[in-house]
């Protein structure tokens, strides 16, 4: 029979797109059940634990082989049924396509694009941050599933400290608190990876995806001043690193289980963080317990050698690394020179083997050694659970809880919905949705600007970008005074984007860029009412021209507000949301820029003017402080109940030198103690405006004397309560001696101080003696 030509192409086309079809719906897996040369390896033996079965699989490999797998585009190994696997993917605020994992090129084609995450910190909520994690968990599986993922391994989350306010990549970090960031470490890891929220064992150790606390340690430089993150060699002081640098780490291993460290670029006094042993083997998994695999962050092993001048040949930096306890390699150094490596007897080919026993676990505990994944648990998750209405909505939520109201002058905001009869929008970003994604993200699901959802709410909308672009080069005031001068109410929307503020490029100044202010000047001087000023950056800008500008009546900070900010924006500008943000982190005068970004001290040095770091040290001016944020109505706080006001510690073996200091060790009080000895705080939180609003109460605590290097204060305890106007409600915290009222001695010793302590919420407090 012939075919009508016509007909024989579309039947071709029919089955080319079926065959694609099928091929892209096929995830890669090992241990197919159909195949019968490969099924009866009892690597692929589920009812066997899983480091038996690892140790199985690696038995069967030859050097050749071995090598090949230690870095992160991993080859398959044909002969034994294993297909290839990519170690590299990245999910810091949403599914993304940054690394080389994951493809949005088949039906799924996007992803939720939540804020970026010093946005979500903002919101002080960690339900709201596991939810975000659990979505992203979600639709990674569902992204692997579908045949589109090489790989179910995530480079997130990003818990270095947010030290200077120059970084980069401050804007992909929880902010500069280490309570906030390790709780944002657990949340994140337990929801991306299946746990609960509460925690608790994971089934079999079986993991939804992995999640992967980076950079370990001490990284927050990227490159200033021609220091750059590969040659940057950290000075850190024991009791930094104990207070600060260490603990989102503990937190995010200990407590979240993450199943993956990626070891930073930069050295810490002197050895780089990769090749030190002492951190990866001897801390990380042996004090803290991690179990998982160690990458290097991408490069980080060459430069071992080309950078810093550590190692003296590329066997050596292998050597060095593979020694230390690092696994896999981003970048292609280790397939390169491991062989010769173990041919020199640099290396012993146990430590590939120990390596190689640390991937494949990883793998297995993914569900991709046990057949079909479609038919095992997760398999289930296709792509309609990916941009759902229900994680649209979390995207949504964040946004809103996140955005920060930093000053709101004879109550300008919100506007009336009803009343406002036009508005300008002025400024670069207010008709560009790609700005409020941030970094490190994929397509968004949607994308809605400001200027979009400003229409929503007020037909007569007028926008004008006002600058060429972020840098305001050039700048066109008389367009944007003329839109301005014809509006009812002005929102600037300006800051700063990528081009300011990015991985591998720190800012050098505070300040917005080019010729911002003059337009927001012009613009405010013109307007018929106090303008409007939203904020875009990650990292805080010196706006006190603004603070202090009685024509700029409100200001709004929205970090980069995912997907949803445009919405989230116009929802609280017209009164629909009421702001509860609350700023995670210490917004620093220009001046600040004296510092060298190098420094990595936290405490301060008044003899040679060095000002600290951060809400907890930092002794200088601030534009606005960590913590802060208004609201359209009004929060009282009392002191409702404490258990006790004053704690015997007995008496010390380790007592200081002068009497005047004296204390005890965190391990020689021991944990049983701390927990009979904690103590419940009642706070009662009262909304005495007329507006219902969700609320972060955040309890501090301050020592009366300032000495020894103490925090001026300490975050211990944080919740977020939602109250309708009038109605009050009690947050409990529960305050364990040796985690809240601990801090580190300058041997790095967490220790508790006798003397006078307050429990510090809001303007309230109360004292608390600790008697030695
Ligand atoms: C490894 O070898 C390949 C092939 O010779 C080369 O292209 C690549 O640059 C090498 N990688 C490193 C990090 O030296
Ligand atoms: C300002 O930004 C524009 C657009 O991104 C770019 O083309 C230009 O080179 C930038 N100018 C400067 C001085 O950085």
């Amino acid at each position: 029979m012939r075919l009508h030509r016509a007909a024989l192409v579309s039947t071709l086309l029919c089955l080319t797109t079926l065959l694609i079809h099928t091929e892209s719906t096929q995830p890669p897996f090992s241990c197919d059940l159909s195949d019968p040369s490969t099924k009866s390896y009892p690597f692929c033996r589920t009812s066997l634990p899983i480091s038996q079965r690892a140790r199985d699989l690696v038995s069967r490999l030859t050097l050749d082989e071995k090598v090949a797998q230690l870095v992160n585009t991993a080859p398959a190994i044909p002969r034994l049924g294993v297909p290839a696997y990519e170690w590299w993917s990245e999910a810091l605020h949403g599914v993304a396509d940054a690394g080389y994992g994951i493809q949005f090129n088949g039906r799924i084609n996007g992803a939720t694009s939540f804020p970026q995450v010093i946005l979500t910190a903002a919101t002080f909520d960690a339900h709201l941050w596991y939810r975000i994690g659990q979505a992203i968990g979600t639709e990674a599986r569902a992204v692997y599933n579908e045949g589109q993922a090489k790989g179910m391994t995530f480079w997130a989350p990003n818990i270095n400290v947010f030290r200077d306010p120059r970084w980069g990549r401050g804007q992909e970090t929880p902010g500069e608190d280490p309570l906030v960031t390790g709780k944002y470490a657990i949340s994140y890891v337990r929801g991306v990876q299946g746990d609960s929220f509460e925690g608790g064992k994971l089934k079999d150790g079986h993991l939804q995806a992995s999640a992967c606390c980076k950079h370990f340690t001490a990284y927050d430089l990227d490159r200033w001043q021609g220091v750059d993150r590969y040659g940057f060699d950290a000075q850190v002081s024991k009791q930094d690193l104990a207070d600060t640098y260490q603990p989102p780490f503990q937190s995010c291993i200990q407590q979240g289980q993450a199943s993956g460290i990626m070891c930073a670029y930069n050295r810490v006094n002197g050895v780089p963080n990769c090749a030190d042993y002492n951190l990866l083997s001897n801390i990380a998994r042996g004090k803290w317990g991690f179990q998982g695999y160690i990458t290097s962050d991408c490069d980080a092993v060459s430069i071992i050698h080309d950078n810093q001048g550590y190692a003296k040949s590329p066997e050596d930096a292998v050597a060095d690394v593979l020694k230390a306890g690092m696994d896999v390699n981003c970048g292609s150094y280790l397939k390169n020179y491991t062989k010769s490596a173990v041919q020199q007897r640099k290396l012993p080919e146990s430590s590939v083997d120990r390596a190689l026993q640390n991937l494949f676990s990883v793998r297995m505990r993914l569900g991709l050694f046990s057949g079909n994944p479609n038919k095992m648990l997760y398999g289930d998750i296709g792509p309609s659970q990916v941009c759902t209405k229900e994680h649209q909505n979390l995207a949504l939520e964040a946004a809103r809880n996140g955005i920060v109201l930093l000053k709101n002058s004879a109550r300008l905001l919100p506007l009336s919905k009803t009343k406002t009869t036009s508005v300008a929008i002025i400024g670069p970003n207010g008709n560009n949705a790609h700005t409020f994604v941030g970094n490190y993200a994929g397509p968004p699901c949607k994308s809605v600007t400001l200027f979009q959802a400003t229409q929503q709410y007020v037909k007569n909308t007028m926008y004008h970008q006002g600058c060429n672009a972020i840098n305001c080069t050039s700048v066109s005031i008389p367009e944007a005074v003329g839109i301005a001068k014809a509006a009812d109410h002005v929102i600037l929307i300006v800051g700063l984007d990528q081009s300011q503020e990015r991985e591998d490029h720190d800012r050098k100044d505070l300040v917005l860029p080019g010729k911002q202010q003059s337009l927001i000047a012009s613009v405010a001087k013109a307007a018929k009412k106090p303008v409007i000023m939203v904020l875009l950056c990650g990292g805080p800008v010196d706006i006190s021209f603004a603070k202090y500008d009685p024509k700029i009546g409100s200001i709004l900070w929205a970090g980069y507000p995912g997907e949803a900010g445009g919405i989230a924006l116009a929802e609280i500008i017209f009164g629909d949301h009421n702001p509860g943000g609350k700023l995670p982190m210490t917004w620093y005068p220009k001046d600040f820029i004296k510092v060298p970004m190098t420094d990595m001290r936290m405490r301060p040095e008044p003899s040679s003017g060095y000002p600290g770091r951060t809400y907890r040290f930092y002794t200088g001016r601030k534009v606005y402080q960590f913590g802060y944020g208004l609201s359209y109505t009004r929060y009282v706080y009392e002191f409702v109940s404490v258990t006790r006001n004053k704690l015997h510690l007995g008496k010390s073996m380790a007592a200081g030198s002068s009497e005047s200091l004296q204390y005890m060790s965190v391990s020689e009080l021991g944990t049983e103690f701390c927990e009979r000895a904690t103590i419940s705080a009642t706070v009662g939180v009262n909304n005495l405006g007329k507006m219902a609003g969700k609320h972060p109460v955040l309890l501090f605590v301050k020592q009366a004397k300032l000495t020894n290097g103490n925090p001026i204060k300490q975050l211990v305890g944080f919740h977020s309560v939602t109250l309708k106007a009038g109605e009050r409600a009690e947050v409990e915290f529960a305050l364990n001696p040796c985690d809240h009222l601990s801090r580190a001695n300058e041997d790095g010793l967490m220790v508790i101080e006798g003397g006078s302590h307050h429990l510090v919420v809001g303007d309230e407090e109360y004292p608390i003696d600790i008697v030695i």
